[in-house]
């Protein structure tokens, strides 16, 4: 399975910003190519740059949100089809930031999920545990409740459209990445929820691994069982430092 590695900005970048640090990725890429799949998920107004920046590149663009409707009276919120049309193939649903600091509930990113994905883009959805879920033993109820609402029926036309970044809450933005014990075993666990639930299909959407990913652990991540991408933030936010993971 072709890996995907993915950059999360969350809130950070102005335009120019933005076009700078996705001209410098796509000119590495240009010079060297990779074999996996490169997403930048930028901020709502720096999409259109990073999609004019990646369009001679093998990299693509993606955002951080979606709201589950064609159009109409939402104040704040955006549509697939803007989206699109601002240049995404890619959008996050239900990142950690959304459930646990934005309130986002598990239904909800379900209805963006399946919306998402009926709309045309593709669509990576995050989940993942706290660290007093993991500590009383409850990481697979999590994970399982948070598939369970998240997964679109029909999964067997999800291959190659979507994928599903493990990410515990814990390791995001704390310098704490999982050890390669804890992501060998949770993401064996999210594996086999995907295959109970989606079949034969199951063995073929990419996990991604997320948190606290730096140059010096991505070689060591990338190469466990199961993991087939990363999900990157604080260390995607340097063109350099980002190629550095692309190329691990
Ligand atoms: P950090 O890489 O900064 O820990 O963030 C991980 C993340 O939340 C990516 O979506």
């Amino acid at each position: 399975m072709q890996k995907i590695i993915a950059a999360n900005w969350k809130m950070y970048k102005t335009r120019q910003e933005a076009r700078e640090t996705a001209a410098a990725v796509a000119a590495a890429l240009n010079e060297q190519p990779t074999p996996h799949e490169v997403v930048v998920f930028a901020p709502f107004t720096a999409i259109a740059e990073v999609a004019d920046a990646f369009a001679a590149s093998q990299a693509q663009a993606g955002a951080q949100d979606v709201w589950p409707a064609v159009e109409g009276a939402f104040t704040g919120e955006i549509s697939p089809r803007m989206l699109q049309d601002a240049g995404a193939v890619w959008v996050l649903t239900g990142h950690s930031e959304r459930r646990h600091v934005l309130g986002e509930s598990d239904e909800l990113v379900g209805r963006k999920t399946a919306f998402a994905l009926e709309q045309g883009l593709k669509v990576m959805l995050c989940i993942g545990e706290k660290l007093e879920e993991r500590e009383s033993g409850q990481l697979e109820d999590v994970l399982r409740r948070q598939l369970d609402s998240g997964l679109p029926a029909g999964g067997g036309a999800l291959e190659g459209r979507f994928a599903v970044a493990y990410e515990p809450v814990w390791a995001i933005g704390t310098g704490k990445v999982a050890g390669p014990d804890e992501v060998l075993a949770t993401h064996a666990v999210v594996r086999r929820l995907l295959c109970e639930r989606l079949g034969e299909t199951g063995n073929r959407i990419p996990i991604l691994y997320g948190g606290s990913v730096k140059p010096a652990n991505a070689g060591k991540l990338i190469g466990l069982d199961n993991v087939d991408g990363l999900l990157i933030g604080g260390a995607s936010l340097d063109a350099q430092s980002f190629v550095q993971i692309i190329r691990a």
